[in-house]
């Protein structure tokens, strides 16, 4: 007995012919357990998963989706690294069976389906699709008298008229009538067409991603013999079935498996052939042969930047993000590659990330802002970055903004009560005051940088938080001492100093400030949080020390934090005390 099972030229029924004539060995690369052959891997090398590599180049004739991202790259003004070179082509096998069946098989299968990152182990080709509405025409009838059928209907005639119609002139017909992605469009068939919606959102996802730019994988089956198919119904038939007995799906099937025949498969696979020989007399599912094609949009950053930089040079791996802008801290040894590098970081981080910038200098003016390089992206520096549930506008050529430190003012807050009243000297664009200001009864905000002012005003209104924060544009000590002196003073509970270069310095401005009030009246010692840098051996010492000597007092009960690393040796700690009653009242008449 022949069996049914549904055949293309490259797959292989279960039992009928000796295997090595079913499966012949492909004209590319060959995965086997023992050869992922590229350039770098040697034979003993065996990894597994999709890899930079394994798998082979493209041949010279390019397929659509390169060559589309071709032309977009010509479009762009500067072409810094070929795209296309990070192409890569995997030789795999597959089952090929009814699109209904696909996920109860997906499930029994699971173990031996190909397992690599992003990519599905269900593909649809070109052509797998048959529209249910054509499929009910066509029936479950032999193929010629369905041809038959839509033939007439083609032509408008009746059943059985007894008109012999021209093969020809039905190809031609055919051929003519078939869209680009193989619709019929035909009098008769009209209504099968794709409904609008799903014309219209397809329309504008390919308006967003631009020509292929979002591609990272293609599945092709392998196939030969089916050129006349392929002349008369263009590329988008390309592994259409010989019998059209409804829609397709590949599961793809574990690379170890790729040049395997039906006997050396696993029988969990050979089990789900057999039953389906036993079940329909017209076997539905067939083995085939399929090329995976990963193009530079699947690869990770790292994988890119690995093969693109010369070996030794450490990858850049990281990069802080503020708002839509990646910020880049490049070595030395990076800057020769700097735009080749932002490039990859953009690439591989939109649409989330819009601009790559690199710091060009180390912090040195009073603002606190960074000398910034846009590499790659949109120029704007003006961003928007959401902390704490808070939505921040931010300027990074005007002002300071550091994503790092977000963990660090959450444990702040987290210590504030809505009976506080908060005083933050060196405020910035607002993280910590408006942030407080949600918690707390009310806020006093200051900064130096008018810029910084600005942004902060216009976040308190962001945020509708303008009515619990008053802001002020003044030198810190100033601040102090002015809103020390006003009759805002007794009401402080907390004092935040977070300019870590020289915070400590401006301690100074506390002695004293109760000093022309009567010590017997009704006041509030603030807590103070002070931060600071030391390089020192034991920094927690040396931070308490200097804030000894600002204030030219003891302060015994100092609690001191380490914050960050922010360089080898260099630490940013937070010092939390209670400003001592001896310094509020330094150099009143009494003490004299
Ligand atoms: C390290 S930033 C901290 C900003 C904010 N607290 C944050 O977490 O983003 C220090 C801020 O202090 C401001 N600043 C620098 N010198 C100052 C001074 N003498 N008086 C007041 N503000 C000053 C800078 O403009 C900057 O915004």
């Amino acid at each position: 007995m022949v069996t049914k099972l549904f055949l293309r030229p490259n797959s292989l029924p279960l039992i009928t012919f000796p295997p090595k004539l079913l499966f012949p060995k492909p004209k590319f690369l060959t995965i086997s357990l023992f050869c992922f052959t590229t350039q770098t891997q040697t034979q003993t090398q065996i990894h597994y998963g999709p890899s930079l590599h394994k798998g082979t180049k493209p041949s010279q004739s390019q397929s659509q989706p390169q060559q589309q991202q071709q032309q977009q790259q010509e479009q762009d003004d500067v072409i810094i690294f070929d795209e296309k070179s990070f192409t890569r082509v995997f030789e795999l096998a597959a089952l090929r069976v009814p699109a209904k069946d696909c996920f109860a098989l997906e499930s029994r299968l699971r173990g031996h389906l190909l397992n690599w990152p992003r990519i599905r182990n269900i593909a649809r080709v070109p052509g797998d699709e048959v529209d249910p509405d054509l499929l009910n025409l066509l029936g479950e009838e032999e193929e010629e008298e369905n041809i038959v059928s839509l033939e007439r209907r083609i032509h408008g005639k009746a059943e059985g008229d007894g008109d012999v119609l021209s093969p020809v002139l039905y190809r031609d017909k055919l051929a003519r009538e078939f869209n680009a992605r193989g619709f019929v469009k035909f009098r008769n068939l009209a209504k099968i067409s794709r409904p609008k919606k799903k014309k219209k959102m397809e329309e504008r996802s390919e308006g967003n991603k631009g020509i292929g730019r979002n591609e990272i994988s293609l599945v092709e089956v392998v196939e030969e013999g089916e050129e006349d198919l392929k002349g008369l119904l263009g590329d988008e038939f390309k592994g259409k079935r010989k019998k059209w007995s409804g829609s397709t799906r590949l599961l793809l099937l574990d690379e170890r498996y790729a040049a395997r025949n039906v006997e050396e498969l696993p029988e969990a696979i050979k089990v789900v052939l057999k039953e389906d020989m036993r079940e329909s007399t017209k076997s539905t599912f067939e083995l085939v042969r399929c090329k995976l094609t990963l193009f530079y949009d699947y690869w990770q950053m790292n994988e890119i930047l690995e093969a693109l930089l010369p070996k030794g040079i450490i990858v850049p791996s990281a990069f802080e993000t503020v708002g839509h802008i990646a910020h880049l801290n490049l070595r030395e040894e990076h800057l020769p590659y700097k735009n080749l590098i932002a490039k990859v970081v953009l690439d591989k981080n939109q649409p989330k990330m819009q601009t790559v910038v690199n710091k060009i200098d180390a912090i040195h003016n009073d603002y606190r802002t960074m000398q910034l390089e846009v590499l790659a992206g949109n120029h704007s520096l003006v961003t928007t970055v959401v902390e704490n549930g808070m939505r921040f506008h931010v300027d990074l050529a005007t002002v300071y903004w550091n994503s790092r430190l977000a963990t660090e003012r959450q444990r702040l807050l987290s210590g504030f009560t809505h009976s506080d009243v908060v005083c933050d000297v060196f405020s910035g664009v607002g993280p910590i005051a408006i942030s407080a200001a949600k918690i707390v009864k009310r806020v006093y905000a200051n900064d130096l940088n008018p810029y910084a002012v600005e942004y902060l005003e216009r976040n308190c209104v962001f945020n509708k938080l303008e009515k619990k924060i008053k802001v002020f544009n003044m030198d810190g000590r100033r601040f102090i001492q002015a809103i020390f002196e006003s009759d805002k003073a007794k009401s402080i509970t907390q004092v935040v100093m977070n300019l870590p270069k020289d915070a400590a310095e401006y301690l100074d401005a506390f002695r004293g400030i109760f000093r022309d009030r009567p010590k017997n009246g009704d006041f509030t010692f603030p807590m103070i949080h002070v931060y600071g840098f030391s390089k020192a051996q034991d920094p927690e010492f040396d931070f308490h020390e200097r804030i000894r000597i600002a204030l030219s007092e003891m302060v015994v009960d100092v609690e001191v934090r380490r914050v960050r690393l922010v360089a080898p040796g260099k630490w940013m700690l937070c010092a939390s005390f209670i400003l001592p009653e001896s310094v509020a009242f330094a150099g009143t008449r009494l003490d004299m």
